[in-house]
Order: structure tokens, then sequence, then C-alpha cells
């Protein structure tokens, strides 16, 4: 009977263990939805998008991709913008904002973002500094993005900026 006990508390044990490692906290679920931006536009999987914004989302990238409208906006002006590029977006700094309703939050994500000429050549590189101001919203999904701000720090581009239209 002790024996019978005790496996049972080591099995109820493990698996609140195993719900504990599951269960993200929202402040975890965000940072993973922000996050995934740069997997989906650096291997230019645009349907992955839909893991991080809104259908109804909204984005002010500047330039001409000021004033995108929905997922679809997004994801065809996001395809255009690295087009005849490769890209790497490292995300750093995130401050998350999670208000006291727990269904919508904003953040601050830091980026540098290196745009390299396909075909690569020597020189063929401009690297874009800034942030991104988010809006998120917890939908039945999880956390997505409904609106989102560029904002370019310094001097916003360095390098070759024939890459980007310059
Ligand atoms: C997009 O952002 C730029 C830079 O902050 C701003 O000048 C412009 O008015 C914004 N456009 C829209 C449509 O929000
Ligand atoms: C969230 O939005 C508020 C109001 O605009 C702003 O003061 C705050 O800095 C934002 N938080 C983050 C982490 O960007
Ligand atoms: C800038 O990039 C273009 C496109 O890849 C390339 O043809 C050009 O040689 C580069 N300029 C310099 C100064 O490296």
């Amino acid at each position: 009977m002790p024996r019978r006990r005790c496996s049972l508390f080591y099995l109820l044990a493990l698996l609140s263990v195993a719900n504990i490692a599951l269960a993200l906290t929202a402040w975890e679920s965000i940072h993973q939805t922000i996050h995934t931006y740069p997997l989906a536009i650096d291997s230019k999987d645009f349907a992955l998008l839909s893991k991080v914004f809104t259908p109804d989302a909204t984005a002010n990238y500047t330039g001409d991709l000021s004033n995108l409208n929905g997922l679809p906006a997004i994801q065809t002006g996001l395809a255009a913008s690295v087009a005849t590029v490769y890209s790497q977006h490292l995300l750093g700094t995130t401050v998350i904002d999670i208000h006291s309703d727990r269904i919508d939050a904003n953040s601050t994500t830091y980026f540098q973002a290196s745009l390299f000429g396909n075909p690569y050549s020597i020189g063929s590189v401009v690297y874009l500094y800034g942030f991104y101001a988010d809006t998120l919203e917890k939908g039945v999904e999880g956390w997505r993005i409904s609106r989102r701000q560029l904002v370019f720090q310094g001097p916003g581009f360095v390098g070759n900026l024939s890459l980007v239209g310059g």
C-alpha cells in the first residue's frame, strides 16, 4: 500500500510539473508572438505572419509601407520589401506592458535588420536600426499584434542604400 501511494504521488507531481512547463504566462506568450516575426520574414514564410498579426491589423513601416491595412496588405507589403534581398532581423530589448484587463498590451521591441543583396557581393548590404511600438490583443488563437508602428533610431539606414531604393 505505501508503495502505491508513493507512485501516485510521483505521478501527480510529474503531471503538475509538465503542466507548469507547458503553460506560458501572458508575458511569455506575447514575447513568442513578437519574436516569431523574424522567423516569418527572414524565411519569406509570409503565411506565418498570421501567427503574429490579427486579421485586421494595421502597420506603419514608414515610406511606401506607411499605411498597411489588414493582414493581406501587411503580407504583400513586407514580401515586396525583401523581394530582392536576403534579410536577418535581430530583435533585442523587449519591454511589454500588459493592461489590467489582461486582454490587451503594448510593447517596445528594438530591432536591427540586415538586408543583403541577392546575389550577395562585397558592399551589397544595408543595416536598419529602430524599434517596433506594438499594440497587442488576446484572441481565441492567442496574442496577436493589432497595430505596429516602426520608429527608426539614429540614422535609420546605414550602408548601401541602393538596396532599399535609395
Ligand atoms: C507613419 O509613420 C510616419 C513616421 O512616424 C509618420 O510620419 C506618418 O504620418 C505615419 N503614417 C500613418 C498613415 O500613420
Ligand atoms: C505603452 O503605451 C503607453 C501609452 O502610450 C506608453 O506610455 C508606454 O511607454 C508603452 N509601453 C511600452 C512598453 O512601449
Ligand atoms: C551596392 O549594392 C549594389 C546591389 O547589390 C551593388 O551592385 C553595388 O556594387 C553596391 N555598392 C557598393 C559601393 O558596394
